[in-house]
């Protein structure tokens, strides 16, 4: 029997809108050959919702946000808006999003798919089979901890505040999400924080160590300081299977570690919540890509982000995994055939537009469940 979810598709700003064209090609497909139906709606957030409703994001948007079954969210932000108070920066669209549906962990996969092992900066042999997941905390730390603010100081200089607070609960969830998917992967867990010169560090890796003793002896639990973190990371990535991390560090470290994989443009994100009295986990997935200002409307932009982070959102919202690994191999088919965005261009590879690369995912999808 058919089931219908319900999705808010958020595309934002940028290159938002035009890789999210490319999604919606992939989910009429799901519609027309699997035994599930979407329903859609559509909402502005960012710079977009900015010029047409003066906020970032409305209430009423927010409020579908949180009644949707999952939120595919595209990208936000643009030199327009760069000028603006910190309350009216598009980019208060997703901390809202974040905050107002309790959206703590947020998992930042960096992969290296076989044909794309060259695009890397880093030698093949460092990067090859790359299968790194990284679980940010993503509601507190420091992006949000009070007090924060500028004041004006006696003199009339001025002094910036923000604050890093965390809770033990705060810290255990979010390790519990990290831990259970270790389970499901190699089974090793790394918590990163920097317990030598922060409180909230210690905290933190106490926490996760305790956690780890009373619910978990059987996941093999490391813990490393944050700027460790990052040179091992270069050094030999493949040592790391799930790492757990702060707001902050995990900002830092996902960005690092996604060009491990040469290629922005190709990585999704989930961000979960945790489980409410009626069973339902609030959800949203975004491609870890920015809005890309410089190459916006040109038709240039990979739209293969997008389109995983739609997997990433069967596999972690309906548990639909099948439909999931098949959209993540009909990429791989695209990319082994030759296929090329500018962003993952390699000599002897055909340059293609986003229209052309969403297109060959769904001719591969035909191929592969004919
Ligand atoms: C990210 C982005 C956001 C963040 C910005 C847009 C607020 O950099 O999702 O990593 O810093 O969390
Ligand atoms: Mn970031």
């Amino acid at each position: 029997m058919a089931s219908n979810k319900k999705l808010l598709v958020l595309p934002g700003d940028g290159i938002g809108p035009e890789v999210m064209r490319e999604v919606r090609r992939v989910i009429d497909w799901m519609d027309r050959r699997r035994a599930v139906t979407f329903d859609l709606e559509e909402a502005l957030v960012g710079g977009a919702a900015m010029d047409a409703q003066g906020v970032p994001i409305t209430e009423e948007t927010v409020a579908k946000a949180k009644s949707a079954d999952a939120v595919l969210f595209g990208s936000v932000g643009g030199p327009k808006w760069d000028t603006l108070g910190f309350d009216k920066r598009p980019e208060i669209a997703i901390l809202t999003l974040r905050r107002e549906l309790g959206l703590f962990a947020n998992l930042r996969p960096a992969t290296v798919l076989d044909p794309l092992v060259d695009a890397s900066t880093l030698k093949p042999d460092v990067v090859r089979g790359l299968d790194i997941m990284i679980v940010r905390e993503s509601t507190g730390g420091i992006y949000f901890g009070e007090p924060r603010g500028i004041e004006t100081l006696p003199d009339g200089s001025k002094r910036g505040v923000n604050t890093e607070v965390y809770t033990t609960a705060e810290i255990e969830r979010v390790a519990r999400v990290g831990f259970e998917l270790a389970r499901k992967r190699q089974n090793r867990l790394c918590s990163v924080e920097k317990a030598n010169v922060m409180e909230s560090g210690l905290l933190w890796r106490q926490t996760v160590a305790a956690l780890g003793q009373r619910e978990f002896p059987d996941v093999e639990l490391s813990h490393m300081y944050a700027d460790n973190c990052a040179m091992q990371l270069v050094r030999n990535p493949r040592q790391f299977d799930v790492i757990v991390t702060t707001n902050l560090f995990g900002d830092l470290l996902s960005d690092l570690a996604s060009m491990l994989t040469g290629s922005l443009g190709m990585l999704p994100s989930a961000t979960l919540g945790g489980l409410g009295a009626d069973g339902r986990r609030h959800a949203l997935y975004e491609p870890i890509h920015g809005s890309a200002p410089d190459i916006a409307g040109k038709g240039i932009a990979n739209p293969m982000a997008q389109i995983l982070s739609f997997a990433m959102l069967l596999r972690f919202s309906f548990d639909m995994n099948e439909d999931a690994a098949l959209i993540e191999r009909a990429c791989t088919k695209v990319l082994a055939s030759g296929l090329r965005t500018a962003d993952i261009m390699q000599t002897g590879m055909a340059r293609v537009s986003t229209q052309v690369m969403g297109e060959a995912v769904t001719r591969e999808l035909d191929k592969i469940a004919a």
